[in-house]
């Protein structure tokens, strides 16, 4: 009886040793993956964004040597320009279509008339600085030329013959010192 019963517990002390030592093992292997993860997500977190990455490395050190101000140098001739009609169709549509706000409608000759009799310089110039209800250049944001090519878009669908400007030189030069930030 004791004889069984002691080898009974005999047994029983056996894989219960047998199972701390696995827990031992676990309980001296956690702190240390616990700890190296910890490491690793602090350095991660704390090491500037050029030295996690190797492969940016050059442009983050390139900009942050880099001399304050820079010139930006744009060629705003090469800017591709709005035709009348896309000018119209971005902006000016947005009265003119409808004769909102009392702006001329397009393709209403009477309405026109009297406009197009003061002339394409005068319509261009309504155009650029604003009219009454009608804001500097509709509200838009556009070389002149392209502005006075909505402006014959515009008056020609109303009756007028004016001829269609070519991007005048001066409005580039006018631009270009803007391009100096
Ligand atoms: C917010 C509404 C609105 C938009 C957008 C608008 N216009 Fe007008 N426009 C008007 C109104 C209102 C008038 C009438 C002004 C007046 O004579 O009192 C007008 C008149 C004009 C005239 C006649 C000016 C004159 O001297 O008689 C021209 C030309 C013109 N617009 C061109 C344009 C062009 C080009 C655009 C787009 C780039 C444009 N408008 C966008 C409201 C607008």
């Amino acid at each position: 009886m004791s004889y069984n019963a002691h080898n009974g517990a005999d047994a029983g002390s056996g894989s219960q040793s047998g199972r701390g030592f696995k827990v031992g093992v676990f309980a001296l292997l956690m702190p240390a993956v616990v700890i190296t993860s910890l490491v690793y997500y602090v350095v991660s977190h704390t090491a500037p964004a050029g030295a996690v990455n190797a492969s940016s490395m050059p442009a983050a050190v390139a900009q942050r040597i880099a001399r304050v101000g820079t010139l930006d140098i744009r060629d705003n001739g090469a800017r591709v320009q709005h035709t009348g009609e896309e000018v119209f169709k971005r902006t000016c549509t947005a009265c003119h279509s409808t004769g909102a706000l009392g702006s001329p409608k397009f393709g209403d000759a009477a309405a026109w008339a009297p406009r197009i009799a003061t002339g394409f310089e005068a319509l261009v110039h309504s155009a650029l600085k604003g009219k009454n209800n009608m804001p500097a250049q509709g509200g838009g944001d556009y070389d002149d030329s392209e502005v006075a090519r909505a402006v014959v878009y515009m008056a020609n669908a109303g009756g007028a013959k004016f001829a269609e400007p070519k991007a005048p030189a001066a409005a580039v030069a006018a631009s270009a010192p803007v391009a100096a930030k």
